[in-house]
């Protein structure tokens, strides 16, 4: 589906973290609707590397790029030199910068910064030399525990993750206002779920994990009190639109992306065990964590009219939609490693 009139076609699009989640969907989607498109991929993908949580320090998986015709570079964020070479090897008319740290658990504050915010700086000028329209992942996780519904401009972000985008906010405002014949764009992205998310392990949206709980014939475990804990759950189609409807911005700012309906984890566990025609019914035990956001909601009717954003995806259509490809990754990922 096309969301606005912009022709990709004959433009030269980067797309950092493209090995990722949210990244691969881009690459797929530009590769499908804009052959002639010339994508570049710029992830560190996968190695064996861990944080002191136990999760990998990238969760870039070359599965997720299983049938992209684009260039691929394997590079580090942290790496000026590997970001200079790609400025003198391609002039990019988009870039959509979604690497990073995706990971909201890890509390190493140097490393996070580092990766996250350093690299922002080049970056922006990477987009301001060659004029190219910049669109870049922010998160919800920059909101901390305030009352929805979640309103850009009102941070108190409550773990060095939800900082780290904070500050790229903050330098992105920079340049907007130094910068008025750029065009930058930062979405706030609240709890995506969708197809090539399976490589993000733990860090996965619940949506798959319960899912593959479930298939594996066990009641899907959720923390105590999960019906009271809501969140605005959005389909990765919403999120794909959403960044194209950026391209197309009249303004530089920063919103929120979400379907500004929240819902709880509870009700995740429950559409999927009415879509699986299961009745296993539900494991309870603690939430281990502080800082745990129980109510996101995001405001979006500023996105709606800046972007032309409309949210298209329910919660049950969504799953639904995404359940053949959750079906697919417990038969090829999860049963053989069982
Ligand atoms: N998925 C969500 O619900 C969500 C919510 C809010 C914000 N975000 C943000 O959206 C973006 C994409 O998230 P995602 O869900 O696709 O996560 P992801 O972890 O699947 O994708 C991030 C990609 O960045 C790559 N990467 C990590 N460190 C890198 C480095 N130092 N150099 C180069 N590449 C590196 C990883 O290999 C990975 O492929 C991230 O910036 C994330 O913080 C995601």
């Amino acid at each position: 589906m096309r969301y606005n009139d912009i022709d990709f076609n004959h433009k030269t699009i980067l797309i950092t973290g493209g090995a990722g989640f949210i990244g691969a969907n881009l690459a797929f989607y530009f590769q499908e609707h804009f052959p002639q498109s010339r994508i570049v991929v710029f992830d560190k993908f996968r190695s064996e590397e861990t944080f002191s949580n136990g999760n990998l320090k990238s969760f870039g998986h070359y599965k997720n790029l299983i049938g992209f015709h684009g260039d691929i570079v394997c590079g580090d964020l942290n790496d000026e030199a590997a970001l200079k070479k790609l400025e003198e090897t391609y002039t990019f008319d988009y870039i959509f910068h979604e690497a990073a740290i995706s990971d909201t658990r890890v509390y190493d504050q140097e490393t996070i910064m580092r990766t996250n915010v350093n690299s922002f700086y080049p970056i922006l000028e990477m987009a301001r030399r060659s004029g190219a329209t910049l669109v870049y992942a922010s998160s919800a996780a920059t909101y901390g525990s305030l009352p929805s519904p979640q309103t850009v401009g009102k941070e108190s972000p409550e773990n060095p993750y939800g900082f780290s985008k904070y500050a790229m906010d903050q330098i992105a405002y920079r340049y907007m206002r130094e910068h008025p014949d750029m065009r930058i764009v930062g979405l706030k992205y609240f709890n995506v779920y969708g197809a090539r998310e399976f490589f993000k392990d733990k860090t996965a949206s619940t949506v798959i994990q319960f899912g593959h709980q479930i298939l594996s014939g066990k009641a899907p475990r959720l923390f105590e009190g999960s019906d009271k804990i809501v969140r605005d759950f959005v389909y990765i189609k919403d999120v794909i639109q959403a960044n194209i409807k950026a391209c197309d911005a009249k303004q530089s700012g920063v919103f929120n992306v979400g379907t500004g309906k929240p819902r709880s984890f509870q009700d995740i566990a429950d559409i999927l065990q009415k879509e699986l025609g299961t009745d296993y019914g539900t494991e309870y035990f603690p939430n281990p964590y502080t800082g745990y956001q129980m109510h996101t909601q995001a405001e979006v009717a500023t996105t709606k009219e800046a972007l032309g954003y409309e949210p298209e995806w329910e919660l049950e259509e969504g799953i639904r939609d995404y359940l053949p490809e959750i079906i697919r990754m417990y038969e090829e990922e999860v049963k053989p490693a069982q």
